[in-house]
């Protein structure tokens, strides 16, 4: 497993904990698709997983705001601001425009993957340990 949650990544939340590992599991299953030298179209495994992605991001990202706001966050605004750029940028993989090219379909998968490490890394990993850390 390349994308796993390693000890630094818990924040001892248990639901936050919960709903990032699912992140993590999303991420590997996109590198894993990336990899993937047996399948001649990606187009439906890739549609599934930017949709799962939009909705999973919006239930997470309102349990983390919601608990934030239960503990009085006071960065919770610019948090929250984030939170939006990541739903924007999800929103920008058009599902419509996924062709039956296997190469097109490889550059947005590995497009997507960039996305994810970047916010596994520096979100996760950074901005979400602030309210943690507080
Ligand atoms: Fe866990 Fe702020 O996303």
């Amino acid at each position: 497993m390349m994308f796993e949650m390693k000890p630094e990544y818990y924040t001892g939340i248990d639901f936050i904990d919960q709903e990032h590992a699912r992140l993590f599991e999303l991420a590997q299953e996109t590198h894993d698709l990336l990899n993937n030298d047996i399948l001649q179209n990606k187009a439906d495994s890739l549609v599934h997983l930017i949709s799962e992605l939009i909705n999973y991001t919006r239930t997470h990202f309102s349990h983390e705001e919601e608990y934030q706001e239960s503990i009085g966050y006071e960065r919770l605004p610019e948090h929250a601001a984030q939170h939006r750029k990541f739903e924007d940028k999800l929103m920008e993989f058009d599902l419509d425009s996924i062709e039956n090219d296997f190469e097109s379909q490889n550059e947005t998968v590995e497009e997507l993957l960039g996305f994810l490490v970047n916010w596994l890394i520096n979100h996760i990993l950074k901005v979400d340990m602030l309210y943690v850390n507080q």
